[in-house]
């Protein structure tokens, strides 16, 4: 079987999360004699090509990081490019993946996505989601493969089942929720979570402070 892939990150490749999950992913689907392509909307030159592989393909995943609670806003306005297929039997699957790590926030989007393919006029094939992935692209070799890893079985399971089934989606995406214990600890070490933020913001590129609050003029108090 071929899988058509679309990632859907403004980020470019070197610099995606997606990416990377994509990576691991895409080994495990291939390992079961399956074939792969991926396209980047980043690269915009591109849209026209990959419209025509979304009208030539049956078989689709929308690759995609949690942003805002929702889908990337360039992957809002390519959907809105696209027309509805006719007398089709496609189907789109998606992997939605977040900086966080409970999964209950992805949740809203997961409920997005579930409608979105009709709309297309293709399946609903399933969505694979998992938080926890805001580090991957600047932390070493060994932690990476550790949180990206496990995404190698679920492109496996994919190949062999063709659909992301809840149950074993719900297991995946654990935890839903933090527990007590959990939060307490992350309170009593949250100095130490904003200065490791300030060194994730720094390497991406971020000049500024991470309390900087650049539309604060415009807020009517
Ligand atoms: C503008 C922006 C908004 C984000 N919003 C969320 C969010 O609402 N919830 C979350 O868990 N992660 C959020 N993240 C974190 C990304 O989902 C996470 O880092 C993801 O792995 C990025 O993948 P990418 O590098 O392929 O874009 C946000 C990141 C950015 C840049």
């Amino acid at each position: 079987m071929h899988l058509f892939i679309v990632s859907c990150t403004p980020r470019i490749k070197e610099k995606s999360n997606t990416d990377k999950i994509l990576e691991e992913f895409k080994k495990g689907y291939e390992s079961c004699g399956n074939t792969t392509e991926t396209f980047y909307l980043y690269k915009r030159n591109e849209w026209e090509m990959i419209r025509t592989k979304f009208y030539e393909n049956d078989n689709i995943l929308f690759a995609l990081p949690l942003y805002v609670e929702c889908i990337p806003g360039i992957m809002a306005e390519f959907l809105e490019t696209l027309k509805p297929k006719q007398d089709s039997n496609t189907k789109i699957g998606f992997l939605l993946q977040g900086g966080f790590a409970e999964a209950s926030q992805l949740r809203c989007c997961e409920s997005y996505l579930e409608t979105l393919p009709a709309f297309l006029g293709c399946e609903y094939n399933g969505t694979l989601l998992k938080g926890n992935m805001f580090a991957v692209s600047f932390i070493g070799s060994k932690m990476r493969k550790q949180l990206t890893e496990p995404f190698y079985n679920m492109g496996k399971y994919y190949a062999q089942n063709n659909y992301f089934r809840k149950e074993v989606v719900n297991d995946f995406a654990k935890p839903e929720y933090f527990s007590k214990k959990e939060i307490f600890f992350s309170n009593v070490f949250s100095p130490l979570n904003k200065l490791l933020f300030n060194v994730f913001a720094k390497k991406l590129g971020c000049k500024g402070s991470l309390n900087d609050r650049p539309y604060q003029n415009y807020v009517k108090e």
